[in-house]
């Protein structure tokens, strides 16, 4: 395995106090946030599971800063959050790669706009390899998968030392090989680092494997239903009874124990 070999960045602690928020729609406002609070302590795995269209992306907008919320506050560290910062570091639902630059060349985008990747040079390496994109350094975008590019903005997100990491569903375009490994790697990643993760995914058994803390959100507007402690130690494993019984409970909240 590689490692990344990153600067030991504590993770920060996220707040999110009382969090509503809703959108204009032909005029009419559709709230999809309701009263939402949650706390990231430092280090700390959070996974976001919540039917799609619950409001999950918008929460992630507002904890990047690129979205303000219409009640409510979130807060870094204590201090609000205003705005995007290089500490928040992202990875969309939807990974947007620059056509016209070398996957070599959107990966060290971060270090290049902070005036580090002289000495940073071998970090975009590191990264590529972690992804398994090494082969693929010169290649454009147009040239990979649609999971090569996730995989891309990925190492992108890993090289700028995130102190929260905060990904929306990255796993999503992966074939299920790739994803399990990619699962592990972003554990091992995590746990090296000590960054804090705040990861939205539909995949049950994804957040039970990776999170030490899952969080269950109600159909839009999302209202928290549970938040349930995953107190077991890693490496997982996806047959470990503990995690068997939480992946039934978590389903029946989500309204699917009928169809497992
Ligand atoms: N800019 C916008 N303007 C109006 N409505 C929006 C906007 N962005 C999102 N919405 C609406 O807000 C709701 C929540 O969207 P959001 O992307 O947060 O859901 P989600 O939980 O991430 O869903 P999914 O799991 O499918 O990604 C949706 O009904 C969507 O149509
Ligand atoms: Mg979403």
């Amino acid at each position: 395995m590689v490692a990344l070999e990153q600067d030991r960045t504590a993770g920060l602690a996220l707040e999110v106090q009382s969090v509503s928020h809703a959108f204009d729609l032909h005029g009419a406002p559709l709230p999809v946030l309701d009263d939402v609070s949650l706390r990231a302590e430092p280090g700390e795995f959070v996974a976001l599971l919540g039917p799609s269209g619950c409001g999950k992306s918008t929460l992630l907008r507002q904890v990047a800063g690129l979205e303000p919320p219409r009640a409510g506050r979130l807060t870094a560290d204590g201090a609000p959050i205003a705005g995007p910062h290089p500490s928040r570091v992202v990875v969309f639902q939807d990974p947007t790669l620059y056509p016209w630059r070398t996957v070599w060349d959107n990966v060290a985008l971060g270090l290049e706009a902070q005036g580090r990747l002289k000495a940073n040079r071998g970090r975009v390496e590191e990264a590529l390899r972690l992804v398994g994109l090494d082969k693929f350094a010169k290649a454009y975008p147009h040239q990979l998968s649609g999971g090569m590019a996730q995989r891309a903005a990925l190492a992108r997100a890993l090289v700028n030392d995130p102190r929260l990491l905060v990904l929306d569903e990255p796993l999503g375009k992966l074939d299920s090989l790739t994803r399990i490994a990619m699962q592990g790697e972003i554990v091992r990643l995590w746990r090296d680092a000590g960054f804090t993760a705040l990861l939205v995914t539909h995949d049950v058994e994804e957040a039970l494997l990776m999170a030490t803390k899952v969080v269950v959100f109600s159909e839009r507007p999302a209202r928290i239903k549970a938040e349930i402690a995953i107190d077991r130690p890693y490496p997982r494993h996806r047959d470990d009874p503990v995690l068997v019984d939480l992946r039934h409970r978590v389903l029946e909240l989500l309204g699917l124990a009928e169809s497992w």
